[in-house]
């Protein structure tokens, strides 16, 4: 799948891209009811919010079937080969779950501030893309973009082990005021299946779930092959660390798990 000139134009500009309905909801659901078997597991990969709710599980697409296809899927793996005009390995995989009323925030960061203080990437030729497995909403704990602060390079953070569950690189109250002054704030949202990239500089965010719906999103952050990280500090399956350009699959690779699982219905 080839992005537009007009697409690579609004992504230079914004910093972020929004494809709604780029997976349709079935392929999206396939997806979704792995999330779930994976969070109810007992994985070291599977990290939870202080409250004992799931957060975050790293690596699936190593050790589940349908994660390890969307891992690999053309409509994610081309668009990002195409922006950074290379082969791409994968940094990090992560299924974040935003549980309904106890999905806790992820502060103001910039994802290449953690990716070249902690895991040594040297520059930011790595970015994520991401799939809405439920409708995201207002309500549900949407990722708040910064239109435009990629442009400003790797922003001064200071490391925030208290907050949340999960360690970050945070910007401070000031520094987020001045850049949302200038750039606003968006919330893109959508259908499950809907498909958000963004640059690795991109200020970003996310406020608590307190509805009564979850939000699970699939981050992929792709690496450019040649800009592969130089520290080990953190878990392998956290930051990988094996560099092999990713091979895309045939674009229904998921649609094929759809027919099965329709299949199986079927035959009961
Ligand atoms: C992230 O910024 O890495 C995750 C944010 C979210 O899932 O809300
Ligand atoms: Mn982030």
């Amino acid at each position: 799948m080839k992005l537009t000139d007009a697409q690579l134009a609004e992504f230079h500009d914004k910093g972020y891209l929004f494809l709604p309905g780029l997976f349709s909801k079935e392929e999206a659901q396939v997806l979704k009811d792995a999330a779930r078997n994976i969070y109810a597991s007992d994985r070291e990969e599977v990290w939870r919010e202080k409250s004992g709710v799931p957060r975050i599980a790293f690596a699936a697409h190593e050790y589940d079937d349908a994660h390890g296809r969307l891992g690999a899927h053309p409509r994610l793996i081309e668009p990002i080969m195409q922006i950074l005009e290379e082969e791409v390995y994968m940094h990090q995989y992560k299924i974040n779950a935003k549980a309904a009323f106890d999905g806790d925030i992820w502060q103001w960061h910039q994802d290449y501030g953690t990716w070249a203080r902690d895991d040594g990437m040297p520059e930011p030729r790595a970015m994520n893309i991401s799939v809405f497995l439920d409708e995201v909403t207002a309500a549900n704990g949407p990722l708040l973009f910064i239109p435009g602060s990629h442009k400003k390079g790797v922003v001064e953070a200071g490391h925030d082990l208290e907050t949340t569950s999960y360690p970050l690189w945070t910007l401070d109250r000031a520094t987020v005021k001045q850049l949302a002054d200038e750039g606003g704030v968006v919330a893109p949202v959508g259908e499950p299946g809907s498909v958000l990239l963004f640059h690795g500089n991109l200020v970003h965010a996310s406020p608590p779930n307190i509805s009564p719906w979850d939000r699970v999103i699939v981050y992929l952050s792709l690496c450019a092959v040649s800009n592969h990280i130089t520290k080990f500090t953190r878990k392998p399956w956290i930051a990988h660390r094996d560099f092999t350009p990713i091979k895309a699959l045939a674009d229904d690779c998921l649609q094929e798990l759809v027919d099965q699982a329709k299949a199986k219905t079927a035959a009961e």
